[in-house]
């Protein structure tokens, strides 16, 4: 438990995300860079956040941006050159900042040298280092495994008559880690890395690297990878081989990793987190940025309630106190807008974000902030066919349903601009000028039309902003040991329109209330809650001087209307150490 619960710079700090593609274009390419990033860095420290993580930024030839490696060791000539590279690292610690990098290790491109040996024949000493199989005897793929595509994931090699797996497109091959060789080299790439001054690394798809090498099928469903658990999500020896890059690598550095893995059980939170166990330092919690996918097709939205929400909370901020740690994750390059989905894109686009802004930034774990969210960027609009789509999972889906399937390609469509992964990927919105101030060329991924209301420029400007908010509440939470270390408890948990829980340490306790709702809401706090309110200080709300109207009534403990959003963050010193 001591362990556990020791102060570190990670758990202290405020994460922003940049998807380097689509943040700034320095050279007007129509393509964000590093020097655009470096441009940058004065507004990121204005917002207060801490640390950055850069999404792949590695030569790669973008079938999955950046996620599909071809060399591990350069800078991809889109985005720059090593030195840039450098520059920007060096800018950023210079600013007091830090720097994490993505780490791809389940799988590389299939133009990476390793997989260029490797299929050339089977002899090649580089065939182990990715997955094959012979097939079954009817010539069909070794098992019934689905890839992130949709399709098997399984691929033929008509040359030498073998499957190599690939848990996402075929042409991202996966790694074997069972091979020693593996293991090493990529050993040897986190160092390089490293030793150039990183702060620590994002680990990619981190809890599928171990898989069941008896190759069983998994039993059949209709939901994309329900079935994965134990075959390859959470592998048999998943846990070693974290256990083994802790003790070769990250132990020798001041550092950190941040574990992305989807399906994941509180326990394997437990586990992969424990300091005593010496696996990573948080897992991210996905969870919570897919309350609104249906159960058998994450393409389709289900209604979700606030109690549904609750719970997934509830579940890891609860269970996993003194146990481990996450990072929280409402929203990143690979899901709809936050406010698209989490908030209200119309009329209510400002509060909500506000309210989301305090969500995140009041709840247990490493807030993430992805780019954009900052100034409430919306979902994309332009997705008008399949051809406007970008990204390989939309196209998957697309290719599945329509062409295989034969389903109206509108419904399709419908869903696919709702849920695919392009609504994260617009350029950044820093002002209002034709392609958003992005760059002077048009953008690799059209900006939003929305940029002459939602941009950087005018919500600096503007006092009552997002941006200002986001900025208050990084600020906020900075200061207070409560927000970043306190225990997380429910409170109202009936209630269907307003979250409110309360964090604790030592003698600081905080209560937010967070009018999770579209509808005015009324809203008459218990007895305890009352007097604890009494004993604290509205330490930000997102509706000025009404908010002060809310807070006299809950303090004299009379119902009272909180607008569509509204939400108010209380401090006080703790009624039992009075
Ligand atoms: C998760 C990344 O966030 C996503 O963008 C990528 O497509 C997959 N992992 C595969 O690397």
């Amino acid at each position: 438990m001591k362990t556990i619960m020791k102060p570190e710079f990670w758990k202290e700090s405020v994460v922003y995300e940049i998807y380097p593609r689509s943040f700034k274009d320095s050279n007007n390419d129509g393509i964000g860079d590093i020097p655009g990033i470096r441009s940058k860095l004065d507004y990121l420290q204005q917002l207060g956040v801490d640390i950055l993580w850069l999404t792949p930024v590695y030569v790669s030839p973008n079938v999955d941006y950046g996620y599909d490696i071809k060399e591990h060791r350069d800078i991809q000539p889109e985005y720059g050159t090593m030195d840039d590279w450098k520059e920007l690292l060096d800018d950023v610690h210079r600013r007091g900042m830090k720097l994490i990098m993505d780490l791809v290790v389940n799988h590389t491109s299939d133009q990476h040298e390793w997989f260029q040996q490797a299929i050339s024949s089977p002899d090649n000493p580089y065939r182990d280092y990715y997955i094959w199989q012979a097939p079954k005897e009817d010539g069909s793929a070794p098992n019934n495994w689905i890839s992130y595509l949709g399709d098997s994931m399984w691929k033929l090699d008509e040359a030498s008559n073998e499957y190599y797996l690939h848990s996402y497109s075929e042409k991202q091959p996966d790694l074997n880690w069972e091979n020693p060789k593996v293991r090493h080299d990529m050993k040897e790439m986190m160092r390089f890395w490293l030793d150039l001054g990183i702060d620590g690394y994002r680990i990619d798809a981190v809890n599928m690297i171990s898989k069941d090498t008896s190759f069983p099928d998994a039993p059949p469903s209709d939901k994309l990878q329900a079935n994965a658990e134990g075959f390859y999500k959470n592998g048999p020896r998943i846990h070693e081989y974290l256990h083994e890059l802790y003790t070769d690598v990250f132990s020798h550095y001041k550092m950190f990793t941040a574990g992305e893995a989807a399906s994941v059980s509180i326990d394997d939170v437990k586990k992969y987190t424990n300091p005593d166990r010496e696996e990573m330092s948080m897992v991210l919690m996905i969870e919570a940025s897919k309350v609104c996918d249906a159960d058998n097709d994450m393409w389709q939205s289900k209604d979700w309630s606030l109690h549904d929400l609750k719970e997934i909370i509830a579940k890891w901020e609860e269970d996993i106190y003194g146990q481990g740690w996450m990072g929280i994750y409402l929203s990143n390059h690979d899901h709809p807008r936050l406010v698209s989905y989490l908030g209200h894109e119309g009329e209510y686009r400002t509060d909500s974000a506000k309210m989301l802004a305090m969500f995140l930034l009041t709840l247990r774990g490493t807030p993430y902030i992805y780019q954009g969210d900052e100034i409430g960027m919306t979902n994309a609009e332009h997705m008008k066919t399949i051809e406007d789509v970008k990204e390989q999972q939309a196209q998957g889906y697309y290719k599945q349903m329509v062409e295989e399937k034969g389903e109206d390609p509108e419904v399709i469509m419908e869903r696919i601009r709702a849920k695919a992964r392009d609504n994260a990927r617009t350029p950044m919105q820093w002002d209002d000028s034709e392609h958003a101030g992005f760059s002077t060329a048009t953008p690799w991924i059209p900006a939003h039309s929305n940029k002459a209301e939602i941009n950087v420029a005018q919500q600096l400007e503007d006092k009552d902003s997002v941006f200002h908010f986001y900025r208050k509440m990084i600020g906020i939470r900075k200061e207070s040991s409560a927000l970043i270390y306190g225990k997380y408890a429910c409170e109202l948990s009936d209630d269907p329109y307003i979250f409110a829980y309360t964090r604790e340490w030592n003698d600081e306790h905080w209560l937010i209330i967070l009018n999770f709702s579209k509808s005015s809401t009324d809203l008459q706090l218990p007895e305890q809650l009352v007097e604890r309110i009494q004993q604290s200080e509205l330490m930000i709300g997102t509706h000025g001087e009404h908010s002060e109207g809310v807070v006299q009534a809950l303090k004299s403990g009379q119902q009272t209307t909180l607008h569509p959003y509204e939400s108010l963050a209380f401090r006080g010193l703790s009624i039992l150490d009075q």
